[in-house]
């Protein structure tokens, strides 16, 4: 084994949208159980309450529930500005900002904070994820943002199977694809769960060159299996356009995401 490098860690400041919501200092609370995935740092960091619980800080929720898209570095959670740049062109470009009545599903909603802005900003949601601990903390997120008549989480078993078709008129995902073991299952899986003219916003990880490979693997070194991540390159897009019409695509090179915003194939643009 080669020798280990560690590197010193420090406490992040503040996001910039804490300026806009206003942070109020309370008192740090016990950290959140160990996540069994061992998702990898880069993909979520911390997660938002221990992060805000271990800077002491606490969120004005009214602020963020008037102006969502105001807030997308809350909703985004982890990743910085290019991540949130992909929300703001899928939601706020590709679908238009306002979802009323639109029907969504999330898949992999972790801490749920991106379903509760698709139910802030009219839709109804249901968010899916494998484990029952991030099912509980989406719960509770929907209750202090005031959307739980809109926004359900469901546990699911890993594949889609057990959701309705023709059911959902837009189904969203991020930094999940690259975590399923079979992408051509899913995508059509998708397919069936979307009526007519629905859409699919995916904003999903990169492979990447051979710097960004290079860094991501500096910065987890030890901590994270990565032959367990199938990073998206183009050949992951082909496979996804074989099955949507690709209305939109954007790809960042650094960080390395692709931004996959589309229809499915043969309904005509039509939606509710
Ligand atoms: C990297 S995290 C991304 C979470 C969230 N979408 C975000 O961007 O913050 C991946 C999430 O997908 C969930 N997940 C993994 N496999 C899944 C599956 N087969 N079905 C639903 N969720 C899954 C994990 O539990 C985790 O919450």
């Amino acid at each position: 084994m080669g020798p280990q490098i560690s590197f010193l860690r420090l406490p992040r400041p503040p996001r910039p949208w804490s300026a806009q919501t206003g942070w109020v200092r309370v008192p740090p609370e016990q950290s959140h159980e160990a996540d069994p995935f061992v998702l990898p740092p880069s993909m979520c960091d911390l997660p938002p309450r221990d992060a805000e619980r271990r800077l002491g800080l606490m969120i004005e929720y009214d602020r963020i529930r008037e102006a969502p898209l105001s807030h997308l570095d809350y909703f985004t959670e982890w990743g910085g500005h290019t991540w949130t740049r992909m929300v703001r062109t899928g939601v706020a470009d590709f679908l238009g900002g306002n979802l009323r009545d639109l029907r969504v599903l999330e898949i992999g909603a972790r801490y749920g904070r991106l379903s509760c802005m698709f139910g802030l900003l009219g839709a109804r949601v249901v968010g899916v994820d494998i484990h029952a601990h991030y099912i509980e903390a989406a719960r509770e997120e929907a209750c202090k943002l005031g959307v739980t008549s809109r926004v359900e989480f469901v546990l699911s078993g890993g594949d889609l199977c057990d959701l309705p078709s023709q059911s959902y008129d837009l189904v969203f995902s991020k930094s999940v694809l690259v975590l399923l073991p079979d992408l051509e299952k899913t995508l059509s899986e998708v397919d069936r769960l979307l009526g007519s003219g629905g859409r699919i916003v995916f904003i999903e990880n990169g492979l990447g060159g051979w710097l960004a490979q290079f860094m991501r693997r500096m910065r987890h070194r030890g901590r994270w299996d990565y032959s367990r991540v199938n990073y998206f390159t183009p050949e992951h897009i082909r496979t996804v356009d074989a099955v949507f019409e690709i209305e939109r695509l954007v790809r960042s090179h650094f960080p390395p995401i692709y931004l996959i915003c589309g229809r499915k194939r043969g309904s005509g643009g039509v939606l509710r």
